[in-house]
């Protein structure tokens, strides 16, 4: 039996914050996780686990904070290396950097080293699952999911399918889009700890027949995610009243073609009407909020306040590479940016939980990993409260403890992960 005592402050919760408020938090000063087996087996107070527990090994993190890892809700794998490109909204961001760069995944050297430059920084910046869209290519599915076995990550992912514009090198068929993606779920979905998505990247990119094929694909496999973008910029929105007249809505589309479910994740959602938003919580869907790509792409500002408040299933992305930063903290921030632009405060029991607990519910992995919970994943990530000059300065005059975890969530970055542990091991780095 595998064992391991970490000890350190400890942060989780019992309850989602945004319906009661930072009482949803358990935060002990001196707390402890106790692991076995790849699974957390208890939390509690360092003196009672030392107690129960005398004899497994112990990694002594002092005043830092143990918290389950980070779950980046929505990213994009193979848009690693042309993060911060320059000048562009959504589609001729697409056209001018994303195509391009995503056409090169057919060599399977290039995806596998993709893969893996994007798991290692993302493990370097605390998370430790991610919801990637891939590409067309079969190929770069299998480099995802080899990256993720190969550290012992919980990723889900899919093949990303277009059947039109997009340029010919990019595009697939309706056919050769369900064959595909059947055949990766067929060899992935489940293995491991690997999770098959099923992906069309967004209306625009996909005939009426390729939506039809792959909400058929859907219906044979209700236990996979479906994931793709929603109302991310009102060009976009224009853009698919055009390609599909007789569509009540943007979301409509998806409806149509048996594309909208309670495991559908849906990224941005930012300009959604009534009707739409009534829809989605009818169905319970999840949406995924990319702070950082929102504001670097120019799309707006979504609603976290009005659509927590109306009982949404939220998670949280950083969108890589749309998005700015691998930081899972650096997108708390301009989450907590965003929401201050519409009127609101967020609090950092709400960030922490969006970033963690409720990106977990949101990709349907709630009882899995997420919390610091017996029965748990163990997934974990080390946070140095004091990782900067800057953020040493401003926490030695907090209060409590929301005010000391505070300018680490503003900003810190991946100084401030100390260590990250994957399915109960230490990553390298440790
Ligand atoms: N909409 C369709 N594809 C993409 C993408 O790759 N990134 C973002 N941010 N939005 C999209
Ligand atoms: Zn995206």
């Amino acid at each position: 039996m595998t064992t391991a005592l970490l000890l350190g402050q400890t942060l989780t919760f019992s309850d989602d914050p945004f319906l009661n408020g930072p009482e949803a938090a358990r935060h002990e000063s001196k707390g402890a996780v106790y692991i076995e087996n790849g699974k957390i087996a208890a939390v509690g107070t360092a003196d009672a686990l030392l107690k129960t527990h005398p004899t497994a090994p112990r990694h002594d993190y002092g005043n830092a904070l143990i918290s389950p890892g980070f779950i980046d809700a929505h990213a994009h794998y193979p848009q690693t290396a042309m993060i911060a490109s320059w000048g562009k909204r959504l589609i001729d961001w697409l056209n001018t950097y994303t195509f391009p760069e995503e056409s090169r995944f057919g060599d399977p050297a290039f995806a596998k080293n993709a893969a893996e430059t994007c798991l290692d920084l993302m493990l370097s910046n605390g998370t430790t699952t991610v919801c990637s869209f891939c590409t067309i290519h079969p190929e770069s599915v299998e480099a995802l999911f080899a990256a993720a076995q190969t550290r012992g990550m919980r990723v889900l992912g899919g093949k990303t399918c277009m059947d039109r514009n997009a340029p010919e090198t990019l595009r697939d068929t309706a056919q050769s889009a369900y064959d595909e993606s059947k055949a990766m779920l067929t060899r992935w979905h489940g293995v491991d700890r690997l999770t098959y998505a099923i992906t069309p990247r967004f209306a625009p990119t996909s005939t009426p027949e390729q939506l039809a094929a792959l909400g058929a694909l859907w219906a044979e496999h209700p236990d996979c995610p479906m994931q793709t973008h929603l109302s991310e910029q009102r060009e976009e929105i224009a853009w698919v009243h055009d390609l599909f007249p007789n569509a009540r809505d943007y979301l409509d589309v998806y409806e149509s073609f048996g594309l909208l479910g309670e495991k559908g994740l849906y990224g941005h959602a930012i300009h959604l009407t009534d009707r739409e938003r009534a829809r989605l919580l009818e169905v319970k869907a999840s949406l995924i909020h990319c702070p950082t790509s929102n504001s670097f792409i120019g799309s707006g500002l979504f609603d976290m306040a009005g659509l927590k408040a109306e009982g949404h299933k939220i998670g949280l992305a950083t969108d890589i590479g749309g998005g700015s930063s691998f930081s899972m903290l650096r997108t708390m921030a301009a989450a907590y940016e965003i929401a201050q632009l519409r009127g609101t405060a967020l609090h950092p029991a709400q960030l922490w939980w969006l970033a963690t607990t409720g990106s977990a519910h949101a990709l349907g992995l709630g009882n899995t990993i997420g919390t610091l919970k017996p029965g748990i994943e163990a997934d974990l990530i080390v946070v140095n409260l004091a990782s900067t000059p800057a953020i040493a300065q401003r926490a030695i005059r907090a209060n409590d403890f929301w005010e000391a975890l505070f300018p680490t969530i503003m900003m810190g970055d991946d100084r401030a992960i100390q260590a990250t542990w994957v399915n109960g091991q230490p990553t390298q780095r440790a």
